[in-house]
């Protein structure tokens, strides 16, 4: 009843901040848009296997959601959401989400039945794809399976291609020296950021306009504040916006101030001292190292930006894993040493140019070419050394840059400044 009326006093049709993934509320910020293409060119390269990672509320969930409804008509895709599965159960839940009739008389009828389906839909034209959320809760013996079935092949091409998201702890088991098999096949990953201090006042306007724009006006000082302790995660936005909405109705106020916001934080029972949510900037960069040293894609983040973006934003309802601060602090004390030992030795680098990656995520790929092979990413603030340059057929410039395994890939000029 309460809610009822607080959107009649805000005239808006729907709670513009509501908790589910409606892809109907979807904002294409940078980085989900940059996930949300990948998704798409790997299914349209029918690249076999997807793997992206992001942080509890980052917007994975409501992404796969746009994503399958825009390939819905061309695709047949199922959706495993729950993969606590043994190897039966996820194929039986893959039969059934695809509409499969099977016999279910055993797993080897179930594989006919499945690729006697495969079969059928390339005749057909159209793309199979396995999505599987949360997939950090896969069994080792599942995850094995879907790389047996990412076999199924005809001489041509791939009948089948397999998307996992799940959180940053499904990086490291992907990678895990079990898992090399499956390792070499993963053709692309990504690691999904939270939104910066602007597209988070784009965000809290988009989804009230999206529930019908109403008169509740966030206040700058509200959104400044929201986006400070949220770290700019779309679900505690969401849970921030809509209390402090709350906050304001109750005292009668369409403006959302930061004394709203405030006693949210009150709420929700916030002090410095509560449980943090932080983006895990320590795992991160262990997980780079163990990607960069088994090959294949890599991930590159700068220290500058491990430090910047570890947030004290707080997260009442759902248990996060504290990291202790003196990892902070050694992520800064690297940061200082790496400026301090990159100055020193300057003179001596300065014949081969350095390039800074000027956007918050950049894609390195086999060949400068924007259609070529993604072999790696790296996020702002990363150098990297320049070997050469070409020009695609749309005469956009390219730098060809060594990667820190020694190995090389190309880079986007546009994406990339050239460091002093
Ligand atoms: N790009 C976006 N546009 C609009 N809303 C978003 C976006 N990203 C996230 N949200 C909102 O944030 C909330 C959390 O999103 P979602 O459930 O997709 O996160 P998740 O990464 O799947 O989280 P979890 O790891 O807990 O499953 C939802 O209310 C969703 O609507
Ligand atoms: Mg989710």
């Amino acid at each position: 009843m309460a809610a009822i009326q607080y959107l009649t006093f805000f005239n808006l049709k729907e709670d513009p901040f509501r908790l589910t993934p409606d892809p109907a509320f979807y904002y294409p910020s940078q980085e989900h848009d940059e996930i949300l293409q990948s998704l798409n060119y790997a299914i349209e390269q029918k690249e076999g296997f997807f793997l992206a990672m992001g942080e509890p509320g980052t917007g994975k969930t409501t992404t796969l959601k746009v994503f399958i409804e825009s390939w819905k008509d061309k695709a047949d895709i199922a959706l495993i959401m729950t993969p606590r599965l043994s190897p039966e159960e996820f194929l039986l839940a893959v039969l059934e989400d695809l509409g499969i009739q099977h016999s279910a008389s055993g797993k080897n009828e179930m594989l006919k039945e499945f690729r006697d389906f495969l079969v059928r839909s390339s005749q057909l034209g159209r793309r199979v794809v396995i999505i599987v959320d949360e997939a950090q809760n896969l069994p080792s013996e599942t995850i094995e399976e879907l790389r047996l079935l990412s076999n199924l092949e005809t001489e041509k091409e791939k009948l089948l291609q397999i998307v996992l998201v799940g959180q940053p702890e499904l990086g490291p088991r992907i990678m895990s020296e079990d898992m090399r098999q499956l390792r070499q096949r993963i053709t692309v990953r990504t690691n999904l950021m939270p939104l910066t201090f602007g597209e988070t006042v784009d965000y809290i306007n988009y989804r009230l306009i999206k529930a019908g724009r109403g008169n509740a006006v966030f206040e700058d000082a509200a959104k400044k504040r929201i986006h400070k302790i949220t770290a700019g995660v779309p679900r505690l936005i969401n849970m921030y916006a809509s209390r402090s909405m709350m906050a304001a109705y109750l005292e009668g106020s369409r403006n959302i101030t930061k004394k709203h916001v405030k006693l949210t934080e009150k709420h929700f029972g916030i002090s410095q001292s509560a449980v943090r949510f932080k983006f895990a900037w320590v795992v991160v960069p262990a997980f780079a190292a163990a990607v960069v040293a088994a090959g294949s894609y890599k991930f590159y983040l700068s220290y500058n930006e491990a430090k910047s973006t570890v947030t004290e934003a707080v997260y009442a309802e759902t248990p996060i894993q504290q990291i202790d601060d003196p990892a902070d602090n050694r992520l800064e004390e690297n940061s200082l040493d790496n400026s301090s030992s990159a100055q020193s030795e300057q003179p001596k680098q300065q014949e081969i140019p350095k390039l800074l990656v000027n956007v918050k995520s950049a894609t390195l790929r086999s060949a400068p070419s924007i259609d070529s092979k993604a072999v790696a990413w790296a996020s702002e603030g990363v150098f990297f050394e320049q070997l050469d340059t070409a020009e695609d057929s749309k005469s956009r410039k390219w730098f060809k840059v060594r990667l820190a395994d020694g190995e090389t890939a190309w880079i986007a000029a546009s994406i990339v400044k050239q460091a002093e």
